[in-house]
């Protein structure tokens, strides 16, 4: 085992992924697998007859094979009549393998459904990249060929799918093996992306895929650390480590700085533990100086036990992910400097454990923020917005064009909409506008949440300014965001997105998301929206 001191590299690393965009025929390159789309056919109320064309693009690269089973294939692919009747529609999500077909230059063939033609759109093809991962992991397939000109084609433009194909190749490849042997038997090693044409959208296209993917499998990566792996020093590292070769600038500041900031309400979180808290500033200058930043705010607790208000146990584990929101940022940062964006953008993680040490803080107990507000203590364990008020302070501080935060701050927010929208607040409509088109192009599901100012009464304090916990009843998560509008200034556009529901465990909803583990939800929402500005 490695140390615990250092944000070192892996345990036993995995064959990476290695795409490869190549101008031909993919039935030319050699491969374990051909992989060719085909689309559901459409039956024609009137006639009862199926359309044919539909399935056209895998019918024809098979037919031009021409060897004795293609026949056999194409009644499966569904391009004859009796093909009807076949259980494989081209439906999303369906796959037919052949095995040993010595069809071209590739020994199987993989037919891979899309679902119609009319309702084909980028989503349809990071998640059939999910469906060509699963089975080639399935059928132990190191090589593959993907035939591109079966792609339908529609009003997206090539680089829009492409981006997203490579996506769903990549995040399905993700694995966590840090502390045990991965599963190389399962790990695909080289995909051949063939096309004939659009040679350069669809090169662009790969591009930001690779940059977007690597950056929320790095998301996912530190997420799925465990809380004596990931300490708010080795978040600070790891933050330092990829931004090398990048035109960002880290600076992860010490527990005496913190204190010297007047940051006294991300301070206090971390006096029950023996971690030193950080304050990870990552900042990326693309635009000329007079264009105010993007700012990105997230959560980093690297561990919360709930601290004096301790938790239960059970499913005390997963608190490891409490940084999740840190990650997302730090990803983002990441992403958007090697895309080499032409913005400024800054990256803000309060990055702490949560402990009920002796000098951690009690129920009753007051601090004060860095904007001098003085804040009751009432539950040790809503200590999120107890470190993210300060650096929301600082964002503002940054004249900033718009802040936009991350954070798995409340368990409500799992119960209002489980994992499959992350809430966000916001009281500007244009933002919000904005973060709709960003998260719609994204495959990542947003949903507008309510902040009022009734939330941001209950969150007023008996014997300080501000209570850390609502007076109310219910709608923990509005209560939660309106505690945080206390600290941003306010004609700044600012947005919080609270993923406590989509952090982690959504490979139920999203096939190219792991089952178990870190999910990066909001790294490509944002660096689209960032894409956008
Ligand atoms: N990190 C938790 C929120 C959380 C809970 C995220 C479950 C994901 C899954 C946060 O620090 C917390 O404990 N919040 C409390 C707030 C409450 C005391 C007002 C919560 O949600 O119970
Ligand atoms: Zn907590
Ligand atoms: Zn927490």
């Amino acid at each position: 085992m490695k140390s615990e001191s250092s944000a070192s590299s892996k345990h036993e690393s995995l064959p990476e992924l290695k795409l490869e965009l190549s101008k031909g025929r993919a039935e030319d390159t050699k491969a374990d697998v051909l992989v060719v789309f085909a689309t559901k056919k459409v039956e024609h109320k009137k006639s009862g007859k199926a359309d044919k064309k539909a399935a056209a693009s895998a019918k024809a690269v098979v037919e031009g094979l021409r060897t004795e089973i293609t026949h056999d294939v194409m009644r499966l692919i569904g391009g004859s009549d009796e093909g009807a009747a076949s259980s494989f529609s081209g439906g999303s999500g369906e796959t037919l393998f052949f095995r040993q077909q010595g069809l071209g230059a590739a020994r199987h063939l993989l037919v891979v459904g899309l679902g119609e033609t009319k309702s084909f759109e980028i989503e349809t093809l990071r998640q059939a990249a999910a469906h060509i991962m699963g089975q080639l992991k399935a059928q132990k397939c190191k090589a593959a060929a993907v035939n591109l000109d079966t792609v339908p084609h529609t009003a997206i433009p090539g680089d829009a799918w492409m981006q997203a194909l490579v996506e769903g190749l990549h995040l399905s490849a993700y694995q966590f093996a840090e502390f045990k042997a991965a599963d190389k038997s399962t790990a695909v090693e080289n995909i051949h992306l063939v096309s004939t044409t659009r040679h350069k959208s669809l090169e662009k296209g790969l591009q930001a895929g690779e940059v977007i993917a690597e950056a929320v499998n790095f998301a996912r990566f530190l997420g799925d650390m465990p809380g004596n792996r990931m300490t708010p020093t080795l978040l600070g590292e790891h933050a330092q480590k990829v931004a090398k070769g990048t035109k960002l600038k880290v600076s992860v500041w010490d527990k005496a700085k913190i204190k010297q900031e007047k940051m006294g309400s991300f301070l206090s979180v971390s006096l029950g533990s023996s971690q030193e808290p950080k304050f990870i500033v990552m900042e990326y200058k693309g635009a000329a100086t007079s264009k105010k930043p993007i700012v990105f705010v997230g959560k980093g607790l690297t561990f919360d036990s709930g601290g004096i208000s301790i938790k239960p146990s059970a499913g005390m584990e997963e608190m490891k992910y409490d940084m999740c929101g840190g990650a997302a940022v730090i990803a983002t940062l990441a992403a958007i400097a090697k895309l080499k964006l032409k913005i400024n953008a800054v990256g803000l993680v309060p990055a702490t454990e949560n402990m009920p040490g002796p000098s951690a803080n009690k129920p009753g107990d007051i601090v004060i923020a860095r904007n001098g507000k003085s804040i009751e203590v009432n539950n040790t364990d809503a200590e999120g917005r107890l470190i993210l008020n300060d650096a929301l302070c600082y964002a503002c501080e940054l004249d900033p064009a718009v802040i936009l935060d991350a954070a798995t701050l409340t368990g409500a927010m799992a119960v209002a909409l489980g994992n499959l929208h992350t809430g966000y607040f916001t009281r500007h409509d244009k933002l919000a506008t904005k973060i709709a088109t960003a998260a719609g192009a994204t495959g990542e599901w947003v949903w507008r949440m309510p902040l009022t100012d009734f939330h941001a009464k209950d969150m007023k304090g008996t014997y300080a300014d501000l209570s850390n916990i609502s007076s109310g009843k219910g709608a923990g998560s509005a209560t939660a965001a309106a505690f945080l509008e206390q600290f941003v200034e306010k004609d700044i556009p600012w947005a919080h997105f609270d993923i406590a529901g989509t952090a982690w465990h959504t490979g139920d909803r999203w096939p190219y998301n792991p089952r178990k583990g870190a999910s990066g939800v909001m790294v490509r929402t944002f660096v689209q929206f960032a894409m956008n500005e």
